[in-house]
């Protein structure tokens, strides 16, 4: 799939662009990797064979028994050339990551900067099995062998958490954004079964309500990727049982909006209603947009015509009416879906908690989840269309 390939290194290039701008590099936290060696007993393996890993950061004072638990994000892999091309590239390797990572916006442990989750355990996972953390199978013609072991690879993680103090969290909170916002989604529900009943469990999904849209051409890009991406994964055994028996194609359950309603601890959708991603993907995909008539607009949404506005605004509503019954209905939910060219907010902090950041109702996302997470105010916030809010960091690639 070069299509995804090509579009993810177009989203790969924006977000370096906006991780330039953020603070300064000399008081950055970079947080050593771990590698967990239980996981070969396991064969909880990255898609080249290599251990998983994760890094962390202790919590200390009145956050040392809270745990932030977050999904590394970065696309998905769906066919064997695809994924036989990622395991040779960080995303499929852990061999090939750096090992120092750096923790900011939610991961950081600067009050003035995350001013709810600074002093809690944070724990970033890593992700190289191309499927969300979700897969269950694996590929072995005698000269190329490809492991898909996503839903091992979370468990086996999680195993080496629990006795590190995981086991006796008082809080707990599962983030991710992108494909590991997708993970969230997809675990929150595994997540809250190891821990005691005890345990506040919630969980945050950030840019990773993928939406099951058509897009400009009508097709379902989307689904036919994602449903790809199952089978060859084996993803469907470990989706909500609740949910694939209740709908007619069970590899639908991937999507955030179809598995909504199955899951139990409280949620967090934090996405924007133009989520760049999406945008370059779903409503237009590449295939879809052959003569390239839509190349400035995605580059810069000033660029774009009344008739690409309007498709946009178009697609926001679609965004707003499958949240429509959690917005409405999940009292214990929280809501922040604003009008900004972005994808992943809670992790660079120029989005998640500065001055000049992203607000909706004079909010910081940061004091939306924070208040969500601690049950200090309603938060549920929807933004009003493109271009009103004046507060949003857009991403602009180069012209
Ligand atoms: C990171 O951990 C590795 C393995 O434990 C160690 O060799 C290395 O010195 C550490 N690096 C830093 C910067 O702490
Ligand atoms: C914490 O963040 C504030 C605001 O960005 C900054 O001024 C301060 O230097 C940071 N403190 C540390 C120890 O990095
Ligand atoms: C195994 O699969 C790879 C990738 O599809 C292919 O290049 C290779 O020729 C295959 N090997 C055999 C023995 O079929
Ligand atoms: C959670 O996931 C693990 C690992 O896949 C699995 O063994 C366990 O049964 C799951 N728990 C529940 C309650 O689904
Ligand atoms: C999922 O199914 C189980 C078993 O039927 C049931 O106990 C549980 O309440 C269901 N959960 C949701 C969120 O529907
Ligand atoms: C909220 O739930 C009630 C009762 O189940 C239902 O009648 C109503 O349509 C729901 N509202 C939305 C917006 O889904
Ligand atoms: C937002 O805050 C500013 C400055 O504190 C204030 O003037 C304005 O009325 C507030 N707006 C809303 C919607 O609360
Ligand atoms: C709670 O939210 C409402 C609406 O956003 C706001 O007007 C109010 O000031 C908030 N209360 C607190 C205590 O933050």
């Amino acid at each position: 799939m070069d299509q995804l390939v090509m579009s993810m290194l177009v989203v790969t290039a924006l977000l370096t662009y906006a991780r330039m701008s953020t603070s300064s590099d000399d008081d950055r936290l970079l947080v050593n990797m771990t590698v967990v060696s239980s996981a070969g007993a396991l064969e909880a393996y990255c898609l080249d064979g290599s251990l998983p890993a994760y890094h962390i950061h202790l919590g200390f004072g009145a956050g040392a028994n809270n745990w932030l638990l977050q999904f590394e994000g970065g696309g998905w892999c769906n066919d064997i050339e695809s994924c036989s091309e990622r395991a040779q590239t960080r995303r499929g390797s852990t061999l090939l990551m750096n090992k120092l990572e750096t923790f900011s916006g939610i991961l950081s442990n600067n009050a003035s900067r995350n001013p709810d989750f600074y002093n809690w355990n944070r724990v970033k996972l890593r992700y190289c099995d191309g499927g969300s953390f979700a897969g269950d199978s694996k590929f072995d013609n005698g000269t190329l062998v490809l492991y898909f072991r996503g839903q091992r690879i979370w468990q086996a993680i999680i195993e080496d958490l629990l006795p590190k103090g995981l086991g006796l969290a008082n809080k707990a909170l599962l983030s991710g954004c992108s494909a590991g916002g997708l993970a969230s989604y997809l675990h929150c529900n595994n997540f809250s079964s190891y821990l005691p009943d005890t345990t506040a469990v919630k969980c945050l999904g950030d840019a990773g309500f993928f939406l099951d849209s058509p897009g400009i051409n009508m097709l379902h890009t989307q689904r036919i990727f994602f449903q790809n991406l199952v089978t060859l994964q084996g993803i469907e055994k470990n989706l909500d049982e609740n949910c694939t028996s209740s709908i007619s194609d069970p590899k639908q359950c991937i999507f955030p909006q179809y598995l909504l309603k199955y899951i139990t601890p409280p949620l967090f959708i934090l996405n924007s209603a133009y989520d760049v991603y999406q945008f370059h993907h779903i409503l237009v995909p590449p295939s879809a947009d052959p003569d390239g008539h839509w190349n400035r607009c995605k580059l810069n949404p000033k660029a774009c015509g009344p008739d690409q506005i309007r498709l946009l605004h178009a697609f926001r509503v679609e965004m707003l009416t499958a949240v429509r019954s959690f917005l409405y209905n999940s009292s214990r939910g929280g809501v922040f879906i604003n009008s900004c060219f972005a994808h992943c907010q809670s992790e660079s902090q120029d989005t998640w908690f500065a001055l000049d950041s992203p607000q909706l109702l004079n909010e910081t996302i940061a004091e939306s989840v924070g208040d969500w997470y601690f049950s200090r105010n309603v938060s549920k916030k929807v933004d009003c269309p493109y271009p009103c809010d004046t507060t949003c960091h857009n991403l602009i690639g180069a012209v």
